[in-house]
């Protein structure tokens, strides 16, 4: 994906072990499409030097207001004017400080000052010891800066370059990635709770065996990280998959149908909107033995009956929530042919106002998908895509008709 095409960030570090991250976060915004001029503080320059970020950026670094390479001799205003965005990585304590206070004694705070306030975002990924982190004094100027207008991308938590353990390490540059690509992203549905359900289900037949399917849950994870990408606050309730959990999402673990029912359910009672992604088992094993089943060596297979498992969409989509509007819900149908009536037959079926169909064996643990989304008033294919831009214009299908 080149989610980050066409935009142009100049990326600030200041001083801190956290700028040997800097160099690879460099890296990974390029990769998604973007350009980056770098501007180091001197601190910075003690811990990775600007031969290795001007070779990753492929532009020479700026390190002092007072380069005589802009004609003007003003690189303060001049890389400003030029940024979609302004991101300090590593963000140290003393860097927060001088935001707070408006200082711009040097070339990065100058150019943080300077930048147009309202055209240019001020992102921060703070870096910093977990007892620096949790100083009053650092609370309080992230609140006023983020007050001001910044944007705190948060801190990770672990073990620190200090040998100490807790709060403050600069995020992991696909962490940031995921958030810097979120920001850009048109929040069509802030202040909406969104659930959302993913992946297959597993049905136990006896402790080491089970009935699943081939749902790899990369659409449904998708469409939760979109959601969140659009501002919303997210619960995604996974069968067993092997994905890691979109940045800023609530993941509850699930095995059997039964369960993502009872992880689902109180979850609907305040969600704006339910996305049924999951490919939940029609039927499980009416009894699960304790013990493993052996073979005998008689030659005789075990006879297995099956009960019928909840249907969880059609459940929620009977809720009082749902019938009475408060909770719009989407269906998903996996079929292997006829995909517009097969959809347009299951929409009716489970009460909902948009079925979202597509071709199961076509996507399942493929990253890319199309879709064909049926509503009371027809049908529209959504052409194919990755499971993350289909997902995005999904969402804001969605919020077209909240
Ligand atoms: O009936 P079918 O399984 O094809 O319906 C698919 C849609 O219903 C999907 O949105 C799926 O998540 C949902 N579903 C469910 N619980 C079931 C079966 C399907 O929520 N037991």
């Amino acid at each position: 994906m080149n989610d980050l095409a066409g935009k142009h960030f100049v990326l600030g570090l200041s001083g801190g072990i956290a700028c040997y991250k800097a160099a690879e976060l460099c890296r990974a915004l390029i990769k998604e499409g973007a350009t980056v001029q770098v501007v180091m503080t001197e601190a910075a320059e003690q811990f990775i030097t600007p031969v290795t970020m001007q070779a990753l950026s492929g532009r020479p670094v700026y390190g002092s207001q007072w380069d005589s390479r802009e004609p003007n001799n003003m690189p303060h205003i001049n890389l400003s004017r030029e940024a979609d965005a302004i991101l300090v990585a590593p963000c140290s304590a003393d860097f927060m400080a001088k935001l707070l206070h408006g200082r711009a004694d040097e070339l990065l705070s100058l150019m943080c000052l300077a930048r147009p306030i309202d055209k240019v975002p001020l992102l921060l990924a703070p870096a910093m010891n977990r007892e620096m982190w949790a100083n009053p004094a650092t609370q309080r100027n992230m609140m006023q800066i983020a007050a001001d207008g910044a944007h705190i991308l948060g801190v990770g938590s672990g073990f620190q370059a200090c040998g100490e353990t807790g709060d403050g390490r600069m995020l992991e540059p696909p962490e940031l990635l995921e958030d810097i690509i979120a920001f850009f992203q048109p929040k069509r549905l802030a202040g909406k709770r969104v659930l959302v359900t993913a992946g297959p289900t597993f049905e136990a037949i006896d402790p080491v065996r089970g009935i699943t399917n081939l749902s790899s849950g990369k659409m449904g994870f998708a469409i939760a990280r979109a959601a969140r990408e659009a501002g919303a606050e997210v619960t995604l309730v996974a069968g067993p998959v092997s994905l890691s959990t979109p940045r800023g999402v609530t993941r509850i673990d699930v095995k059997s149908a039964e369960d993502m029912l009872r992880a689902t359910e109180p979850q609907a009672q305040s969600a704006d909107v339910f996305v049924a992604t999951a490919a939940v088992a029609d039927w499980r094993p009416a009894s699960a033995s304790d013990h493993k089943i052996k073979k005998d060596g008689s030659g005789q297979t075990p006879q297995l009956a099956f009960t019928e498992n909840p249907d969880i969409l059609a459940r929620v989509a009977q809720s009082q929530r749902a019938k009475s509007g408060a909770l719009y819900c989407v269906g998903f149908a996996a079929e292997s042919h006829d995909l517009v009536a097969n959809a347009q037959a299951k929409r009716v079926r489970k009460a909902v106002p948009l079925l979202v169909g597509n071709i199961g064996p076509a996507t399942f643990g493929a990253d890319d998908n199309a879709l064909l989304l049926v509503d009371e008033k027809g049908t529209r294919e959504v052409p194919r895509a990755s499971k993350l831009e289909l997902a995005r214009q999904l969402v804001a299908e969605i919020a077209d008709r909240l």
